[in-house]
């Protein structure tokens, strides 16, 4: 199952995040790809707002990672960037298929720590504030969840 999103503002990003968070659970993992600014960590925030958190989304660059208790259940907001296959054990197992939602920026250097089923996310800066967002599942539940949120519209 495959849905592509066309943006046109941050905000317009913002309210996609917030749309899936109602269909997520715990466990579930989406990869964001797509070059720096192009809109991961603004859908991120989306997310969060969703999930009922009112803390402010942060991207976890120099953190690798963030973690949000107070929403419906917890957000794990991991930026590998900064780990570039270096395959350093931090731990991050733990949260990826763990108690809460996990959303990975650059998961391409963690790309052992990615289990077999996940939803991914692919962000194009398409010129000016325009963004090209496309959703595609990998395994039964994420066909299930981006058919979801097509009805969610
Ligand atoms: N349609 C859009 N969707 C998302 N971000 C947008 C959009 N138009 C402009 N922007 C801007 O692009 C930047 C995206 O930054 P960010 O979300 O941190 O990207 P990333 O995490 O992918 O590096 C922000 O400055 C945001 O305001
Ligand atoms: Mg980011």
């Amino acid at each position: 199952m495959e849905y592509e999103v066309i943006t046109e503002r941050k905000e317009e990003t913002k309210e996609l995040g917030k749309r899936l968070a109602p269909l997520f659970e715990r466990g579930d993992v989406v990869l964001l790809k797509g070059d720096l600014g192009a809109g991961k960590t603004t859908f991120t925030g989306g997310v969060a707002e969703g999930l009922s958190i009112d803390e402010k989304v942060i991207s976890p660059t120099f953190n690798i990672m963030k973690c949000y208790f107070k929403g419906r259940i917890p957000l794990y907001h991991i930026d590998a960037y900064r780990l570039e296959n270096q395959n350093i054990e931090i731990g991050l197992d733990e949260y990826i298929e763990g108690d809460g939602v996990c959303l990975i920026e650059w998961p391409m250097y963690i790309e052992k720590l990615i289990p077999d089923d996940y939803l991914e996310i692919t962000i194009n800066n398409l010129g000016g504030d325009k963004r090209r967002l496309a959703f595609e599942a990998h395994g039964d539940r994420f066909d299930a969840l981006i058919a979801k949120l097509k009805e969610a519209k």
